[in-house]
C-alpha cells in the first residue's frame, strides 16, 4: 500500500518531474514505479502503480489529488440528481493505462513475484464520492445511509457495478491476484455494515469469484470480522488493532489472513520491529494462508533500510522446533 509514494526515494525523484497521477496514467512509468519497492526492499508480490480514485472520472465524478490531504471531489455526490447522473464504468475506455501497466508488469517481475491488482471497495470509494474528501467521523455518509436508504443503495449498486468492471479488466490483463481496499470501513459498527455495506462487497467478490484470489483489506475491522468472513474473499487483511490470533479465531480457519504489523512500529528500533514481527509469525506458524504485511500503508518518512531488514528477516525466519 503506497509503499513506494511514501519512503522510496527514487520514488521521490521521479515525483519531482511527474504528478502521482501522470505516473499513474502512463505505464511505462507505473510500471517502474511498481517494481521500485520489488528491487529495492526485496517483497514477493508488486502492487499496480494506481490510486482507488482513479476510476471516479469515468463514473462522472472529477477528482484531485492534493498533497498532503489525498483525494478531493470538488462536487461530492450527495442528492438524487447527483446519483442519477453516475455512470457505470467502462474500464477499457476510462483507464485502458492501468490494464496496459499490469501487462508490462507481468512480463517484467523476476520468477516469482505476482502482481496485485486493486481497487477500492464500494464503502470506501463511496465515502470519498459523499464526503468529498477523507473523513473522521463519516457524517454526511451516514446521513445519507440512515436519511435515505434507496439513494445509498443505488449509489453503492453503481459502484459495485463499476468495481466488478474495473477488477475484471485486471484480472484479464494478468493480475495474480485483486485486493480490495475497504481503507475507512472501521468507522462502522456491525449493523450498518450488514445493512448498508455487506451486500454491496459480497456482490463484487461474488462476481469476481474464479478470475483470481481474492484479498478484502480493511482497517479497524476487529468487531466486523465475523461479518465480513461471509463476503466472499479468500483472504482477509487485518490490522494491529487485533491480535492475528483472535482474528483468525473470528474469521474460521478456511480463510487466509495478511497482516498486520503496526506500520508505526517501523518507528521503533529494529529490536522492537523484530520482536513484534516474530510475535506476528509464530501467531500464524502452522496455519494455511499467512501473508506477511503491515496493517495499513507505509508512513511517509518510514526508513528503506528498516523495510528491507523487515523483508528479509521474514524470508529467513523458520518456526521454532
Ligand atoms: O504502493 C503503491 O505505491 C501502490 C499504489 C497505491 C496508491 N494509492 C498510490 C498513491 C495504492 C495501492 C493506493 C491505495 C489507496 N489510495 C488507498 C487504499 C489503501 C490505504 O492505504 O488505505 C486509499 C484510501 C487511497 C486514497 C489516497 N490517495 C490517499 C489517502 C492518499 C494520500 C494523501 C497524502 O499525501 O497523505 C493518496 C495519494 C497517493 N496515492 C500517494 C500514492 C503513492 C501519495 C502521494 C503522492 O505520491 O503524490
Amino acid at each position: 500500500m503506497r509503499q513506494a509514494g511514501r519512503s522510496l526515494p527514487e520514488y521521490r525523484a521521479l515525483r519531482e518531474k511527474h504528478s502521482m497521477l501522470e505516473i499513474a496514467r502512463t505505464p511505462e512509468l507505473a510500471t517502474e514505479v511498481s517494481l521500485q519497492p520489488v528491487r529495492r526492499l526485496g517483497v514477493d508480490a508488486a502492487i499496480v502503480f494506481a490510486d482507488i480514485t482513479l476510476p471516479l472520472p469515468g463514473m462522472g465524478v472529477p477528482f484531485e489529488l492534493t498533497e498532503g490531504v489525498g483525494p478531493v471531489i470538488e462536487h461530492p455526490v450527495r442528492t438524487e440528481a447527483d446519483v442519477a447522473a453516475l455512470r457505470v464504468l467502462r474500464p477499457e475506455e476510462a483507464l485502458p493505462y492501468v490494464g496496459e501497466t499490469i501487462r508490462a508488469l507481468r512480463s517484467n517481475v523476476p520468477a516469482g513475484v505476482d502482481v496485485i491488482g486493486f481497487a477500492a471497495a464500494p464503502f470506501t470509494l463511496a465515502s470519498y464520492m459523499v464526503e468529498g474528501r477523507g473523513s473522521r467521523d463519516f457524517a454526511r455518509v451516514k446521513a445519507m445511509m440512515l436519511g435515505a436508504p434507496d439513494l445509498w443503495h443505488r449509489m453503492m449498486a453503481t459502484v459495485s457495478a463499476s468495481t466488478i468492471a474495473y477488477l475484471r479488466m485486471q484480472a484479464e490483463a494478468g493480475a495474480d491476484a485483486l485486493q480490495l481496499f475497504d481503507s475507512w470501513v472501521g468507522a462502522l459498527g456491525p449493523r450498518d455494515y450488514a445493512e448498508f455495506v455487506q451486500p454491496h462487497t459480497r456482490a463484487v467478490f461474488a462476481a469476481l469469484r474464479g478470475t483470481a484470489p481474492l484479498i478484502h483489506f480493511g482497517t479497524g475491522t476487529a468487531t466486523l470480522l465475523p461479518l465480513m468472513r461471509a463476503d466472499g474473499a479468500d483472504v482477509v487483511s487485518v490490522d494491529w488493532r487485533i491480535g492475528l490470533g483472535d482474528a483468525w479465531s473470528l474469521l474460521g480457519p478456511d480463510l487466509a489472513i495478511q497482516g498486520n504489523l503496526d506500520p508505526a512500529a517501523l518507528f521503533g528500533p529494529w529490536e522492537a520491529v523484530r520482536v513484534r514481527a516474530d510475535e506476528i509469525l509464530a501467531d500464524a506458524a502452522g496455519r494455511p494462508g499467512h501473508i506477511f504485511n503491515l496493517g495499513h500503508g507505509v508512513l511517509p518518512g518510514t526508513s528503506p533500510d528498516q523495510l528491507a531488514r523487515l523483508v528479509a528477516h521474514v524470508h529467513e525466519w523458520r518456526p521454532r522446533s
